[in-house]
């Protein structure tokens, strides 16, 4: 299967996710890489890997509608098995989500349902949970409200900050998001009505 992702920031989810697709039995390729900022590191990890990118500047575009269909136009192009958000920070159209439904994955660092939006880490602190985590999840219309496929947690330790807690959280990412990837591509999970299958059975 053939996968594209998007990002907005540093990429170490992409890192990961491009790291993981090299071992010899991976059952999925990158090929491409889109960001909404130019100046996105993402850029170069998939420029250094040899993976085809390109550029869709939110700025350059009047409203979401039609960010959104420049966007459509350059994945079209590339007609991906899967979409992969990975740090992806922009809220796409509900027309968007519907053409892609079922084929869209996000990372999101938090339990959902806990904690949508942003800013996870700090809410975690404020609130003194002991426990924090990340969630990959189907992409529905609802923000970080899709059905969800797997979870890591992690302790958190007093003394914590945001930092300390968000490199901690992303360990886990960068562990799990290639195996849910991996999974997609062996056909293993899908988006039902509005539950996931795994192996055809309802989580
Ligand atoms: C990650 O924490 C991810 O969960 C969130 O955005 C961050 C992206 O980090 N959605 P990176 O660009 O992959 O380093």
């Amino acid at each position: 299967p053939s996968i594209v992702v998007l990002a907005s920031g540093s990429g170490t989810n992409l890192q990961a996710l491009i790291d993981a697709s090299r071992e010899r039995d991976y059952p999925g390729e990158i090929i491409a890489v889109g960001c909404n900022k130019p100046d996105a590191f993402a850029l170069e990890r998939a420029a250094q890997a040899n993976i085809p990118t390109f550029v869709v500047n939110h700025k350059n575009h009047g409203s979401r509608e039609e960010f959104d269909g420049a966007l459509m136009a350059e994945l079209r192009r590339y007609n991906p098995d899967l979409i992969v958000l990975a740090g992806f920070m922009r809220i796409l159209t509900s027309d968007f989500v519907h053409a892609f439904r079922g084929k869209m994955l996000n990372i999101h660092p938090s339990l959902l349902p806990a904690y949508t939006g942003l800013n996870t880490h700090q809410r975690v602190l404020e609130a003194g949970d002991r426990v924090h985590g990340v969630s990959v999840h189907f992409v529905t219309e609802e923000l970080d409200g899709g059905p969800v496929i797997a979870q890591a947690e992690v302790p958190v330790h007093a003394g914590d900050t945001a930092d300390s807690l968000a490199e901690r959280v992303q360990e886990q990412e960068h562990l799990l998001y290639p195996i849910v990837v991996r999974w997609f591509c062996e056909g293993r999970i899908q988006l039902g009505s509005d539950h996931v299958l795994f192996d055809g059975q309802p989580l």
